[in-house]
């Protein structure tokens, strides 16, 4: 089957070298910006991509909705498989490109938009087909788990770690995304449109680490917790759960072993029980091979991620309920139930009588729009 590419960067060159010595698979054009076509391979069209007879799928790996979204739907249209690793593709147009596809009885996979190189969207669409996946969820986005990591063990503050992150090319000029935790919230997205045919709209939650200070982690590291930024999804009463919080553990939880710039990620399944999967969430050659496991599948007759079809769907996250670890100004300590609290200044630092997740982070947007600065985190024990 010949591959064309859409984008020649990070991911696009690693899809295109894997290409030229993957089995059943064959390099076919790559699209770049005008200008920028200095081989004879590289093409400027979209349309002469989708007008070639020869090519049989259309791998995108150049970010953003528009014109990726056209661009899909038009190699879609033309009977073309559709492989993206573009998760803020799936996550704004996922169910359209779903329709065309089956319209046209081909491909539509996505594994390489949530977890890189970690097998996570392709066992989590194994696994529904025999199981009934409960939970799901995990460490989600590397840059955010390089900075609490270094943090945590080189007990460097959060503008230190960001710039180095930056300097090792983890984060973007622009870290936004990640650092507000958008990006794992996209991958759970992803990952409840899989375990359950519905991709998450409304409601659905956000906390990254933008608030997090070297006396916060010096202060949990001394009650024996790591902070992990952690994404969490899965099916409640009338819709699924899907948010994404910085979360507490226990020193010799398993999150806690995950390093640097690694994603872990989990589901659980009524009968298999736990199952956790590590590995690079990120990096050319990682997000690449997963690229060319779902072309691969497609040889052997894969079509989509979620045999029902997808809809979109509400977020309820009042079900979930944690206790939280929260650092907050001393004179707002009231507003809060606390189940125990410590004064350190001007600064109270309470743990939480149990709340329900979508209190935590309304409380906290509240309390942030009277000026007060907030850290909270859920309290895994
Ligand atoms: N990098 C990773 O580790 C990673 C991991 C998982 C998923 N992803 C996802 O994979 C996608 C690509 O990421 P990346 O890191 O490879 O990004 P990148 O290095 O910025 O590469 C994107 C490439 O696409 C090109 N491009 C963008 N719009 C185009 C257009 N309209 N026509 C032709 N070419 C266009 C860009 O060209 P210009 O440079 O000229 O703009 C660039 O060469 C994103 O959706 C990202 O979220 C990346």
């Amino acid at each position: 089957m010949k591959v064309a590419v859409l984008g020649f960067g990070t991911v696009g060159f690693g899809v295109y070298e894997m290409l030229g010595k993957a089995k059943g698979l064959e390099r076919g054009p790559v699209l770049v910006r005008p200008g920028k076509n200095d081989m004879p391979f590289k093409v400027t069209s979209i349309e002469k991509i989708v007008s070639d007879p020869s090519v049989g799928a259309v791998a995108e790996v150049m970010g953003g909705v528009e014109p990726a979204y056209s661009y899909a739907a038009a190699a879609l249209s033309a009977g073309k498989h559709f492989v993206t690793s573009n998760k803020a593709l799936v996550a704004a147009r996922g169910p359209e490109l779903d329709t065309i596809a089956r319209e046209k009885g081909v491909a539509f996979l996505f594994s390489a938009a949530c977890g890189g190189g970690v097998p996570f969207l392709h066992n989590l669409a194994l696994a529904r087909e025999s199981d009934e996946i409960r939970s799901m969820g995990g460490i989600l986005n590397g840059t955010t788990n390089y900075m609490l990591d270094a943090m945590q063990r080189l007990h460097l503050d959060y503008g230190d770690v960001l710039a180095d992150a930056q300097r090792l090319g983890y984060a973007e000029a622009d870290p936004t995304a990640d650092v507000s935790g958008l990006d794992a919230l996209r991958k759970i997205m992803l990952a409840c449109a899989v375990a359950y045919g519905t991709l998450p709209t409304d409601g659905l939650l956000h906390e990254g680490i933008e608030s997090v200070t070297a006396a916060d982690v010096a202060h949990f590291q001394s009650r024996g917790y790591t902070c992990r930024l952690v994404a969490g999804g899965g099916r409640a009463e009338d819709g699924v759960y899907a948010y994404v919080e910085p979360v507490l553990l226990r020193d010799g939880a398993p999150e806690c072993s995950v390093l640097q710039n690694y994603n872990m990620a989990r589901y659980e399944g009524a009968n298999a029980g736990p199952i956790v999967l590590m590995g690079q969430g990120a990096g050319r050659w990682p997000t690449a091979s997963a690229v060319l496991r779902d072309l691969s599948g497609i040889l052997r007759g894969e079509r989509e991620m979620f045999p029902e079809g997808l809809r979109r769907g509400e977020v309820d996250n009042s079900l979930c309920r944690h206790s939280y670890y929260v650092r907050l100004p001393a004179e707002l300590a009231g507003e809060l139930p606390a189940a125990s609290a410590e004064l350190d200044g001007d600064t109270v630092r309470m743990i939480t009588e149990p709340l329900p997740v979508s209190q935590m982070h309304f409380e906290a947007k509240r309390l942030r729009a009277r000026g007060a600065s907030v850290f909270f985190a859920a309290v895994r024990e």
